[in-house]
Formats: C-alpha cells, structure tokens, sequence
C-alpha cells in the first residue's frame, strides 16, 4: 500500500492547470522530510500526482514529476524516465541552430524541460549543472551519473567535463557550492557567442561570465544595436552587451557598473577579441543612479540605451527594487536619449508579469513626452523555453521604447 499525502485543494487545481510547484502550506508542511517522493492525493484520496520533494527549501515544497493515478509505477520508472526527459531536452536544442551561432547554450531548462529544479548548461566543452533543489543533491553521485552518461552519449567526439552548482534556498538564506567531477579542463577558459570571445570562469562566483539566458535576446536585439552611434549599457556585468555592440555597430560604447571586478573583466574580454575597436568603448565604474545623473549634469546624450538591473539592487546606501526604481530612473534616461533614440528595458524577476511592467512603463513615460513602444517581443526563448500555466519559470521580461521628442 503506498503511503498517500493530501494536498491543498488550491495545489490540485494549480497542479491540473500544468503549474508544476507545491509552495508551502498546512498541508505540504506534513510531508515527512525523510521521504524523497510524495504520492499526492485529493481529500478523497484520489491519487493526483508524483511529487519530488523539497523539505529544505524555504517556499517551493515539492515540484511535480508527473500527473496520474498509478504513482507506484510512476515511481518505479522514474529513472528510466529522466533520461528520457533529459535525452528528449538535449535533441531539441540538437535539432536546432543553437551550436552553429554560440558555444554556450541549455541543454536543459528545469521546469519547460519537465525535469523540475534543474538546469544545465554547455559551456563549449564544459557541462554546468545547476541543481536548484535538495531533492537532486541528495542522491548527488546516482544523478550524477546518469546525468554524465546521458549527456556524453549525445556529444561522442568531445571529451567533456562536468561542473555541479547546487544552490540552497532555504531558511536561512541562498547558498550556492561548487564541484568539479573528474576534472579534465580548467576552470578559466574562453569560449564563443556570435562571433565574439567571453572569458569563462567557472569558480568566479554564482554565475560564470555570461548569462546564457540572455543570448537569444541579443540575436533579437540585433537589428536595433546594429544601428546604433552611441550605446549605453547600464548594469554591464562583464558586458556581453556592450562587446555585441562593439562588434556589430559603427557605435561608441559606454559600459556602466559598480563592481570594478567585472568592469576589469569586461576589458579583458574585449582585450580577447582583436577585431573589437577598445577606443570606442569607455567603462564608468559607479552605479546607475549616480552615473545616470552625472550624464545629466555633463549633458551627454545616446541614441541606444540598455538597462538590465539585477531584480533588487544596493547602489551601496539603500537596496531598492528594479521595478519601482524605474519609476525615478527611466524620466532620467529619456533626458539622456536622442531624439528617435531607443530605450531597451529589462526586468528579471518571476514577481512581475509582463504586461504589469509594461503597464508601469507606459504609466511612467505617459506624461514626459511622446515615446512609441517599438513591437519587439522580449521573452526567453530558443534554448530557454517557457511553460503555459507557470508564470515563474518565465522571469524575464522586457519593452523596446522609442523616444520621439
Ligand atoms: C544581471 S547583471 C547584468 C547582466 C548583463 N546585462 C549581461 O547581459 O551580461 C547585474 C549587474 O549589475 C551590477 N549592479 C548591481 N547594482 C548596481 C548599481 N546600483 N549600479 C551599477 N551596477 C550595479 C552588478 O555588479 C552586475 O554586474
């Protein structure tokens, strides 16, 4: 006989709407921690689906392995079933085009993939797994494994080498620890995106270099920054921005960031790549709010800016949210515009939906003057695919605006 939990009647209707997420509650709150898998049932004890549990994460209870009523057998093929899940993933990104313009790219993306919590990314020929919940870091060396194998049968004429990130949210805060399996290359490497050369530190810090997630909104944004004759990237980072600028412009670049780290990084990158021009590019190592007013003050004007904040952000005084800072910055950046000038926004955060920020948006440019809003869609894509049904899986979001006056 299996062992049946109730689940909240909200999670059930969630749950047959595609929502693949158990967050916590009176009932998943009762999920024995030792149990890896939860069988789920209704109140009537109807069996609604196969759970992966999660008792250490500080919201998300247990993510959903698959809908059904013979849980035992679901149980029982859950193996076999993840390499399909995982084999099925990998020729998708496979069949497409993906490898031909980028060394980086998905092979996995959690949820959109239905293998819930974890990501993986290649790295050309590095294998960064992200595990974001306890449920694969238990049985780390039997996932590992299959993760491994699976994975090298798809690529037979690399030799690859495998990297581990698990990342804790738990009560007591985020936590994220990295592991090397068999090592085979370095750390430290560079590899390639759309004809331009990144430096890849895979123990740098949570995020090696690059931000994979955002290469195939650079390929949309590619006929805007091509145009452009002076391009500002706010919140550079180790400026994938500015570098396709830089290569696919006449532009000069102005990369902005408060961390002088990456700004050296950045350098560095362009350093990597002979063709780049690194007279047309300068870095301001301050943050946004007071560089956005220095601009200002020196009367500086652009005809492409792009602003990518990190969902909440300190400038070293206060911490404020990317969303409601928009509110006092983006009047500042259409003062810094040109005419016919273009405004690329972001916003990377599961919390707001699109057409709330677009909402906002407009809200805040309604009274300063006429701004278009060029129809670009702005939306993971390609190797980041979303789910119907889970907002949260689709955290990234963003407006393309034209400044008109
Ligand atoms: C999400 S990353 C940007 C990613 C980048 N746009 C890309 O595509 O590679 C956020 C960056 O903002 C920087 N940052 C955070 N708060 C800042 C602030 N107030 N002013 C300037 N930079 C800031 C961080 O150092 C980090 O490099």
């Amino acid at each position: 006989m299996l062992k049946l939990f109730k689940i909240h009647p909200a999670s059930i209707k969630a749950i047959e709407k595609g929502h693949p997420w158990v967050t916590l509650d009176s009932f998943s709150s009762k999920f024995p921690r030792d149990r890896e898998f939860i069988y789920a049932c209704n109140d009537k004890r109807k069996p609604i689906a196969l759970l992966l549990h999660d008792p250490e994460h500080k919201n998300i209870r247990a993510r959903v392995w698959i809908q059904g009523t013979d849980l035992g057998q679901d149980k029982e093929n859950f193996q076999r079933e993840f390499e399909t899940r995982l084999d099925n993933a990998i020729t998708k990104r496979l069949n497409s085009k993906i490898q031909e313009e980028r060394e980086n790219y998905y092979l996995l993306f959690g949820e959109a993939d239905f293998i819930p919590g974890l990501f993986i990314q290649k790295f050309k020929d590095r294998i960064f797994i992200q595990s974001k919940m306890s449920f694969w870091s238990k049985k780390k060396n039997l996932y590992k494994n299959i993760l491994r194998s699976t994975i090298e049968n798809r690529f037979p004429n690399e030799e690859l080498s495998f990297w581990f990130q698990e990342r804790k949210i738990s009560k007591k805060g985020s936590l994220s620890l990295l592991f090397q399996d068999q090592p085979k290359h370095s750390s430290s490497f560079i590899l390639e995106e759309f004809g331009v050369k990144y430096q890849i530190r895979m123990h740098a810090s949570y995020d090696p270099g690059i931000y994979t997630d955002m290469s195939a909104q650079r390929k949309v944004l590619a006929p805007i920054i091509k145009e452009a004759k002076n391009f500002l990237n706010l919140y550079s980072y180790t400026g994938a921005y500015s570098l396709f600028a830089l290569k696919n412009s006449e532009a000069k670049v102005t990369s902005v960031d408060l961390s002088r780290n990456y700004l050296d990084w950045l350098e560095e990158n362009i350093a990597l790549n002979e063709d780049l021009d690194q007279d047309r590019h300068e870095t301001l190592c301050f943050s946004v709010q007071k560089t956005v007013d220095m601009l200002i003050h020196n009367e500086r004007k652009f005809d492409c800016i792009l602003c990518d904040p990190p969902s909440s952000s300190n400038d070293g005084k206060t911490t404020t949210k990317a969303f409601k800072e928009y509110e006092t910055l983006l009047p500042k950046l259409l003062e810094i515009t040109e005419k016919d000038g273009k405004l690329i926004l972001f916003l990377n955060t599961h919390e707001i939906r699109q057409e709330k920020f677009h909402n906002k948006i407009k809200d805040i440019v309604k009274s300063l003057g006429k701004v278009k809003i060029v129809p670009i869609n702005i939306k993971l894509k390609e190797d980041c695919p979303t789910l119907k049904g889970f907002p949260e899986g689709n955290y990234l979001k963003g407006i393309v605006l034209q400044k008109q006056y």
